[in-house]
């Protein structure tokens, strides 16, 4: 052990503290590898591996972890999503700091995350309404979801695991259960600015079949309202 402090940053941080103790880690997209870095400092962890589809971002995870004196306590494979790994050698999957198309696209290629011995932990960047849709229509719950600012950013954190899952196209945009987090007023009004601009685009590209697009869009945005309107109630604001 090196005895060197690592602090990570508050996104990765939720997540750290959303990883069982004794996981076996597989954090997929790892660049740096902090994540799986500063759980095993901890003694957090039964196994880590770190994953990067591309070496440069491997090489980092590794000079990380060799910084840090736990090199030889890390796997590190490179590969695209979880292709390099089996299905037994980890019960926690991270994958952060992706965007949500591209999340989608690696549970789609590892079915076995959905086998029901597995917790996910997953941080879309962009886009996940699409992560929602696709876990929702898969065989996944959301279990706990939850917002941060990191750097005047805000992300949303998912917990999931295998099980079945309705959410309504309003969730879908405004997160699952983020009725009583503190920011999910700010995430709303977010989701809210982000569709309005969407319609603007569509209505000036004066196409029928981006009209109809617009028209489902409102329809959201007025889902989104509601639950706007029901967050205020319930944090009393
Ligand atoms: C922005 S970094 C995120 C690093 C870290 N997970 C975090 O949240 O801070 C995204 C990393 O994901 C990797 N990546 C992108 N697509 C991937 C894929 N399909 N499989 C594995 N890694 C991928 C990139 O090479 C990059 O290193």
């Amino acid at each position: 052990m090196s005895g060197r402090r690592l602090e990570l940053p508050a996104r990765l941080q939720l997540l750290a503290d959303w990883v069982p103790r004794g996981a076996a880690l597989v954090d997929v997209g790892t660049d740096h590898a902090y994540l799986p870095v500063w759980l095993t400092l901890e003694g957090r962890l039964r196994s880590a591996i770190a994953c990067d589809l591309r070496s440069g971002p491997l090489s980092r995870g590794r000079g990380t972890a060799e910084h840090y004196g736990v090199l030889d306590r890390i796997k590190f494979r490179r590969c695209d999503g979880l292709a390099g790994v089996s299905p037994q050698e980890a019960d926690t999957v991270v994958i952060a700091g992706l965007g949500g198309e591209n999340i989608v696209s690696i549970l789609a290629g590892a079915a076995w995350t959905a086998d029901g011995n597995h917790t996910l932990l997953l941080q879309p960047q962009t886009r996940a309404e699409e992560l929602r849709a696709f876990l929702c229509a898969n065989g996944y719950a959301i279990r706990r979801e939850r917002l941060v600012v990191d750097r005047g950013t805000m992300y949303p954190v998912l917990e999931v695991s295998a099980g079945t899952q309705n959410l309504t196209p309003g969730q879908m945009y405004g997160g699952a259960c983020l009725i009583y987090d503190p920011l999910g007023g700010r995430y709303l009004v977010e989701q809210i600015l982000r569709l309005q601009a969407a319609v603007a685009g569509l209505n000036r590209a004066g196409r029928p079949e981006a009209a109809q697009k617009a028209d489902h869009m409102r329809n959201i945005m007025e889902s989104l309202l509601e639950l706007w309107e029901e967050w205020r109630h319930a944090n009393g604001s």
